[in-house]
This record gives C-alpha cells, sequence and structure tokens, in this order.
C-alpha cells in the first residue's frame, strides 16, 4: 500500500515562504497528496466507482486534479454541477443528489448526461419524470436514498442518517419509491450516506443490514455507499473488507461518495498573529476566523494548530485562537498549547482542506481569502483574494 503524504510537502519554510508571497488568511493546497489519497482508495476498494462529493471543496485545483485521474463527482446545486464539468470530469461520472434538486439543476443534468441521480424523496421523481420523457439521450440511472434510522455517532449536524433527519426515505417508504421506479423501468438501486465524520465500522454494518432486505426485494445494479470517512483516522481496510462482499453478495456495482478523507488533510489555513491578549485566557487574535473556517464555531470541530517554525525555547501556553470579528462564536481554536505566540507569527491550521473555503462567507464583509497549490515541487495561486470591490458587484 501507498504510504500516505500528508501535509510532508508543506513545510513550515514552504508555508512561510507561501503566505510571504501571497499574504494571509490563505488556504495552500497539496495536490500530490489528494492523488496519492485517491490512489490509496483505488488500491483499498478498486472495483468501487469514485463520485468526489465536490461540496467538500470545490476548487477548480482540486476538481482538475482529480478529473485527471479520472474520478467522478456528486453534486447537489447546478454551481457544482456546472464546477464539476468545467473542471473536465465527464458528465456520466457524475451523480446528482441531494434533497431539493431543483428545476435548473435537472434540466441542466439532463442536458449534460449526466450519469446518475440519487432520489430523496417521491416527489423529486415526479419532477424528474415527465422532463425525462422531453430529454434526448439516455436516462441518468436512478437510486433511491435510505435513511436508515440509525445514530451514526458524530456530531449532530453531521448525522444523516438519524432517523429524524431531513434525508433519504426510511426503509418502508425507500421500497414504495423502488417500486415505482422499477415499474418504469427506472430502478437502478439504493443510495445511503449515514453523516460525516464516521469513524465505528459498526455504524456501516448497521447500514449494510438496512439495505440487506431492500436489495433483495428490489435488484439492481448499483449499491452507492455515499462518504462520511472520518479525518484523520478512517479504518479503510476494514470498511473495504465490510462493503466488499456484501455488494458482490447482491451483484452490484459499488459507488462511493468520499469527501473530506481525499482532500482535508491535503490543505492548510495559513492565518498571522495580530494581536495577543493576556488574560485568564490568553487570547491570541488572528486575521482568520469563522468566516474563513466555519467548523470550529459551527461544529466545535477541533482542527489541529501549529505556529510556523516556532524555535525552541519559546516557553508553552494554552491559549485561545480566535477570529477578527465581532462574535464570541468567531474562533479557530480553543485551549490549545502553543509556543507563546507573539504578533507576526504565522498559524497553520491543518485538517482545512475539505469544508474550509467552502463555508466561508463575507461575514461583516469579510473578505474571502486566496487559494494557493502546490504540486510537483512549485506552487502556485490558483484563487485570488477576494477585494471590497467584490462585495459590491452584485448588489443593484
Ligand atoms: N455524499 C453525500 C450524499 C453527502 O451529503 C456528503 C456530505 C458526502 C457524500 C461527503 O461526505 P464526507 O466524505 O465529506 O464526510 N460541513 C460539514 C460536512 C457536511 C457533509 C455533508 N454531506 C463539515 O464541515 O464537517
Amino acid at each position: 500500500m501507498l504510504p500516505v503524504v500528508t501535509q510532508i510537502r508543506l513545510t513550515d519554510t514552504l508555508l512561510q515562504q507561501i503566505a510571504a508571497e501571497h499574504g494571509t488568511p490563505l488556504y495552500v493546497y497539496d495536490l500530490d497528496s489528494v492523488r496519492a489519497r485517491l490512489q490509496q482508495l483505488r488500491e483499498t476498494l478498486p472495483e468501487a466507482s469514485i463520485r468526489y462529493a465536490v461540496k467538500a471543496n470545490p476548487s477548480a485545483a482540486v476538481l482538475r486534479t482529480l478529473a485527471q485521474t479520472g474520478a467522478g463527482a456528486e453534486v447537489i446545486t447546478e454551481g457544482e454541477l456546472v464546477r464539476a464539468l468545467e473542471a473536465g470530469i465527464s458528465a456520466a461520472d457524475v451523480l446528482v443528489g441531494g434533497p431539493a434538486q431543483g428545476a435548473e439543476l435537472r434540466q441542466r443534468a439532463l442536458t449534460a448526461g449526466v450519469g446518475a441521480v440519487s432520489l430523496d424523496s417521491e416527489s423529486q421523481w415526479d419532477d424528474w419524470q415527465p422532463e425525462l420523457e422531453q430529454a434526448v439521450g439516455p436516462a441518468p440511472a436512478f437510486l433511491v436514498r435510505v435513511n436508515p434510522a440509525l445514530d451514526p455517532r458524530t456530531h449532530q449536524h453531521l448525522a444523516t442518517g438519524s432517523a429524524d433527519s431531513k434525508f433519504g426515505l426510511l426503509p418502508e417508504a425507500a421500497a414504495r419509491l423502488a417500486s415505482r421506479l422499477s415499474d418504469s423501468g427506472h430502478f437502478a438501486g439504493f443510495h445511503v450516506h449515514a453523516g460525516s465524520q464516521l469513524g465505528d465500522l459498526g455504524v456501516f454494518r448497521g447500514v449494510l443490514d438496512v439495505l440487506d432486505p431492500l436489495c433483495r426485494e428490489f435488484p439492481g445494479t448499483l449499491l452507492d455507499l455515499g462518504g462520511g470517512y472520518r479525518v484523520p483516522d478512517f479504518p479503510l481496510s476494514g470498511y473495504a473488507e465490510l462493503v466488499r462482499p456484501f455488494a458482490a453478495r447482491h451483484g452490484l456495482q459499488l459507488i462511493i461518495e468520499p469527501g473530506r478523507w481525499l482532500v482535508a488533510e491535503a490543505g492548510v489555513l495559513l492565518s498571522t498573529v495580530l494581536h495577543v491578549k493576556p488574560g485568564d485566557v490568553t487570547h491570541v487574535i488572528a486575521d482568520a476566523g469563522m468566516a474563513d473556517l466555519l467548523r470550529p464555531a459551527l461544529y466545535g470541530a477541533e482542527h489541529p494548530v501549529r505556529i510556523a517554525g516556532a524555535r525552541a525555547g519559546r516557553s508553552e501556553l494554552t491559549v485561545d485562537v480566535d477570529g477578527p470579528l465581532c462574535e464570541n462564536a468567531d474562533r479557530l481554536a480553543r485551549q490549545v498549547v502553543l509556543p507563546e505566540p507573539r504578533r507576526g507569527d504565522l498559524l497553520v491550521i491543518g485538517e482545512a482542506g475539505a469544508y474550509g473555503l467552502g463555508m466561508a462567507s463575507n461575514y461583516a464583509s469579510s473578505l474571502r481569502a486566496a487559494e494557493v497549490a502546490v504540486e510537483s515541487g512549485s506552487h502556485r495561486l490558483v484563487r485570488r483574494r477576494e477585494e471590497p470591490a467584490d462585495l459590491l458587484r452584485s448588489e443593484l
């Protein structure tokens, strides 16, 4: 198996050089390690078709890298579909999912000729059906998304497979929709995405237990098991050993939709220490915060933080790393131990390649960060930093 080269290439010296060149806040992605991850996944589960969840990181640099290696995409909005196709992902390798699937997305998907659609409700099928009749070209393969109604053992915001979540159809309703689809000759299989940041194989076992009777009653050709692999410690081989025999037993072609696992550890967010405020709690005011990386504020996510090039000899200090905005949730890390931070230090926030810039906002008229890609020993700016004029551009 390939060694996983996670962030080894993003050395402090290189990151300091990139920050000096392009300023902060700045996202830096190591595209070679995205490629290595993809290869590791292919070696571990060669029979699965990969449909990368574009929401994890929609940057064109990342999408092109995945397109070059033949990965497909899972998209839930018209914007994601456009990005995937623009990056060179073939429409046949695109799967449309999500609880909405509005008219613009459906139309564009049919015109482009996407390979698959996962239905999240019966009325979605009511919408697609008449449009399919008008469409020229082959129809997409239709999947039925099942809500496995179990405890995915993750943060509640990420628990898409729990019974009270809006996603998918409970097994009985899923069976009804599968039956309707079968009657019209459009049923291709089932789809489940039980949640994100899943690390417990027992959850996936539970998912397969729910799918088993459905797959028996409605034999299809495809089985989409979604994504959700926890970073940094997903038991990938154990997962492969679990899902492989299941798909084989049912004669189903496996689809997987990893997002975070492919890109999170390949990316860092760089931020500069603006101020250090001593007190009962030492507050380090950074130039990046919730507008740049929302995950700590929204999910209490704990991203690794370090100071690039901090020399030995500094004493260690427990600090909060806070953002620049006027809101208490505006923080990057709580109670982390760092070599005593100083103004001007470069903070490196790890595991930021997924759900980072993609979830960034213009809150408080913040300007979205720039992005740099590191590849084959060189680096380049792949998205410029927003300017104040960008904030005004779409206002009439
Ligand atoms: N497939 C479906 C249908 C999904 O809804 C998602 C993620 C994925 C695949 C990819 O999941 P992943 O492998 O990345 O866990 N903003 C949150 C994550 C939300 C995930 C939403 N769905 C976060 O920052 O943790």
